[in-house]
């Protein structure tokens, strides 16, 4: 029984590690990302088992298991590996693709042409001169040369353009209701969910019309209407135009609130902008972005419900340890109409003089604290010291500090005394660190499973490190100097072969991708690897060269030593010795 990838990931987005673990081990503490609580897998009194909620992983420190959220299942239910995935299906109400006649492989393929037959159909509209009212509207919005990159269309006025258009070329009345694209009117009969709008197809990273948003052409309510959440289509998982920006080479996605806001970000140059679909920032989003970027510039709309909407977007994106930048939009109400006024340029210049989100924070933290107490405005200071010590400019930080300062109502010397204080502390806190990075090897230890045992601890140290950096940071390694062959340890040899074929091809790295192609005992070493987050981002390249080496090393030193020993075989023989 294979399962197909698509199923194995989605599968795994249904059923988070966090929510399934927690039914069987009470999660007590927290740290970061990672979750605690007592390892069912052996006796223990303090809890060593941890569950990450980023990586989708679990580990025990105490007994060495770990995996994916289908591993667990697999240990804990003792469950063959297809019995646990239908055991997650169903927990999921996900159905299980039964090979090749699986019901709802054949629907969802069928939803995703009609889909595509629905956008060819919007954007003929459009073209034609049916189209004139959204035509008008595209020049106004000055977003024409969009319209096909976009793939833009219209859907006419009227209860069943579409419906007939479709109808005609076969699809049924059910699938059209089950596709979100009509409903079933009083009489009984179908109309068209979209009448009178600009229609913007949803494309997900695969290329596959997922669903649609449009935009209304004149002022009524509502702005957008939304297709609703279907076999192939989940709106708090996806993002508006995350199959253009994935291509990107801006380096950091721009987050707006309207699609035109996208469409216009586009069109004056920034081709990495998104939008949510009608949804505030979800986590799926979230890290749906985290897997194609590390930075997030939030360019939402200037009024009070964009900031608001940007402050929870702060709070959905820092968990997920991602740079995030809020734009402030002087003079104009979104990022779409400051272009329009100001040009590319101007908002260019936006972006590299936008701070770090150190202001929302700083707001954020003073909410926190009653600063009409001394308690809390000392609550206040040690919390805004951290913050603004992290700061890396002496400028900013002297801006930031007094600001804080005045809003306590301290002294700036007596604050920016604190803010000494926090980064000497820093400073001293991140040299230990380095020098325990330098000198500790990623993992000192024997994998659990006897068969995965190596035979050069020294080399598979650095083995692990390279899938370590690979899996946490695919878009800086497209491409390695080092082959599976390389490695000293099959196991972590085939892992790195698979990671690094996937990497190439630009997916996902995920467990659930992996989990059919491994053992568990595979996979559980892999969870172990990526247990290990002190190397960072920035430090990933250097780190990187250092594991290529090390394997290097130690490879020709193993050579070195076969050659001795085969060098010593004759010298003995030849000398006649030791017979
Ligand atoms: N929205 C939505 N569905 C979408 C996209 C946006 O419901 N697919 C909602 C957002 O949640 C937000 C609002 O619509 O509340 C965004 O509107 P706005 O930025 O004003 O949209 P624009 O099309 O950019 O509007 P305008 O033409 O006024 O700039
Ligand atoms: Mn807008």
């Amino acid at each position: 029984m294979a399962f197909s990838e698509e199923f194995l990931e989605e599968l795994s987005r249904r059923n988070d590690i966090v929510d399934v673990v927690s039914a069987y081990v009470p999660l007590t503490k927290r740290s970061g990302s990672n979750q605690f609580g007592l390892c069912p897998f052996h006796g223990e009194k303090t809890p060593s088992f941890s569950v990450n909620t980023d990586k989708q992983i679990y580990h025990c420190f105490g007994c060495g298991k770990g995996g994916g959220v289908i591993n667990f299942i697999m240990e804990i239910e003792n469950l063959s590996f297809p019995d646990a995935v239908r055991f997650l299906a169903r927990r999921a109400g996900m159905a299980v693709p039964e090979d090749d006649h699986d019901p709802d492989r054949g629907k969802r393929a069928r939803m995703l042409e009609l889909n595509r037959e629905a956008a060819r159909y919007f954007h003929a509209q459009l073209m034609a001169p049916t189209g004139a009212p959204a035509q008008e509207y595209v020049r106004r919005r000055g977003i024409v040369s969009m319209v096909k990159p976009f793939g833009l269309g219209y859907a006419p006025e009227g209860w069943q353009n579409l419906t007939d258009a479709m109808t005609a070329k076969g699809y049924t009345r059910q699938e059209l209701i089950d596709a979100g694209l009509a409903r079933v009117g009083r009489n009984g009969g179908l109309y068209d969910y979209f009448r009178g709008r600009l229609m913007f197809p949803v494309i997900d990273v695969r290329g596959s019309v997922i669903g649609f948003s449009g935009r209304i052409l004149s002022d009524g309510e509502p702005k957008y209407l939304n297709s609703p959440d279907t076999l192939v289509y989940s709106k708090s998982r996806s993002l508006f135009a995350l199959n253009l920006a994935k291509k990107s080479k801006s380096g950091y996605i721009l987050l707006a609130e309207g699609n035109i806001d996208v469409v216009s970000l586009h069109q004056a140059g920034f081709d990495s902008a998104v939008a949510s679909l009608g949804t505030s920032l979800t986590p799926d989003q979230a890290r749906l972005m985290s897997r194609y970027t590390t930075e997030v510039i939030i360019a939402y709309d200037a009024d009070a419900a964009g900031q608001k909407a940007a402050q929870r977007a702060i709070g959905i994106l820092q968990p997920l340890d991602m740079k995030i930048k809020v734009l402030k939009i002087p003079g104009a109400k979104d990022p779409d109409e400051f272009i329009q006024q100001n040009g590319p340029t101007a908002f260019r210049e936006l972006i590299e003089r936008s701070g770090n989100q150190i202001e929302y924070r700083l707001e954020q933290t003073a909410a926190q604290f009653d600063l009409g107490t001394d308690e809390g405005r000392v609550g206040y200071l040690k919390a805004a010291g951290k913050l603004i010590a992290s700061l890396p400019g002496s400028v900013e930080r002297e801006i930031y500090g007094i600001r804080a300062a005045e809003k306590a109502g301290v002294s700036k010397d007596a604050f920016l005394g604190e803010v000494a204080r926090v980064r000497r502390q820093n400073a001293a806190a991140a040299r230990k660190q380095r020098d325990r990075e330098a000198t500790a090897p990623l993992r000192a230890a024997q994998p659990q499973s006897r068969e995965l045992r190596f035979e050069n601890v020294r080399s598979a140290m650095a083995e692990e490190g390279v899938l370590n950096l690979l899996c946490r940071f695919p878009e800086q390694f497209g491409s390695l100097p080092l082959a599976g062959a390389d490695f000293t340890s099959p196991a972590l040899g085939g892992l790195y072969e698979a990671v690094m074929a996937r990497v190439r091809q630009g997916r996902s790295v995920s467990m659930a991708a992996l989990s059919q192609q491994f053992s568990p005992e595979e996979l559980t070493l892999l969870a172990g690897i990526l247990q290990h987050d002190e190397i960072s981002a920035a430090a990933a390249q250097q780190a990187m060269g250092d594991y290529i080496d090390k394997i290097r090393a130690e490879r020709d030193k193993a050579a070195r030593a076969d050659d001795l020993r085969g060098y010593a075989e004759k010298l003995k023989q030849t000398k006649g010795y030791g017979s």
